[in-house]
């Protein structure tokens, strides 16, 4: 299934490797309503993948509500202490299913691996979960400057894997990741659910059904 001359892979995070993107949603929506609105989940899937700062600026956007830039940087803080009291309670192995063992299996047949996420609490996630060790290299929001889908986050982890786009393989759920790893000249796979990924990908439910 794996094209030979694949050689790395490169993981999104939230909603590929750990349940996260349901705790992102929880978080913003508990952010929303103590402004006086909500938001879809329809509206959500257009969140993932995204910086923290730019989701907050379309949450407000689609509520037609103007804050100031020191305003959002509160509101956005504020989102991020809620979102890390979820953080907080994950423990070892709370990964998606099939996540830990394909990360075991590709390390055992040689692949390389980085992350290639925006979030800035990747490294604590990592950790908390107990599969950072399975990293070669981290590119997460702390690295990047450009949201998905500009490819920076991907290119920059095919560098430190020392790899071409060519012979990496990204892992996606969202759609602003799979456009990122086109715009980059990578092959990607879909995670998640074929209604919300678009781009003639490979689209799986899970790590689980991704044959090695
Ligand atoms: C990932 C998630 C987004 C999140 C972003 C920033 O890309 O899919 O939903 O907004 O990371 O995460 P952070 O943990 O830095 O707020
Ligand atoms: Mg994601």
């Amino acid at each position: 299934m794996i094209p030979t001359e694949i050689k790395g892979f490169l993981f999104d995070l939230d909603g590929v490797l750990v349940d996260t993107a349901v705790f992102h949603f929880q978080a913003w929506r508990r952010l929303a309503n103590s402004l006086g609105f909500d938001f879809t989940e329809k509206e959500n899937e257009q969140l993932k993948g995204v910086s923290r700062v730019r989701s907050l600026q379309l949450i407000l956007q689609w509520a037609g509500v103007e804050k100031s830039e020191a305003e959002q940087e509160e509101l956005a803080s504020q989102k991020n202490t809620w979102y890390l009291e979820l953080v907080h309670q994950m423990k070892k192995g709370d990964t998606l299913p099939g996540a830990e063992e394909f990360l075991q299996r590709s390390r055992d047949l040689g692949y390389l691996i980085a992350l290639g996420s925006a979030s800035k609490n990747a490294r604590l996630i990592l950790e908390k979960t107990g599969i950072l060790s399975y990293f070669d290299a981290i590119i997460d929001g702390n690295e990047v400057s450009k949201s998905k889908p500009d490819p920076e986050v991907f290119l920059k982890g095919a560098e430190a894997l020392g790899l071409s786009p060519q012979q990496c393989l990204v892992f996606e759920d969202a759609q602003a990741g799979i456009d990122a790893a086109l715009a980059g000249g990578m092959r990607a796979i879909g995670i998640g659910d074929l209604a919300h990924l678009h781009g003639g990908l490979t689209v799986v439910e899970s790590l689980r059904e991704v044959l090695l």
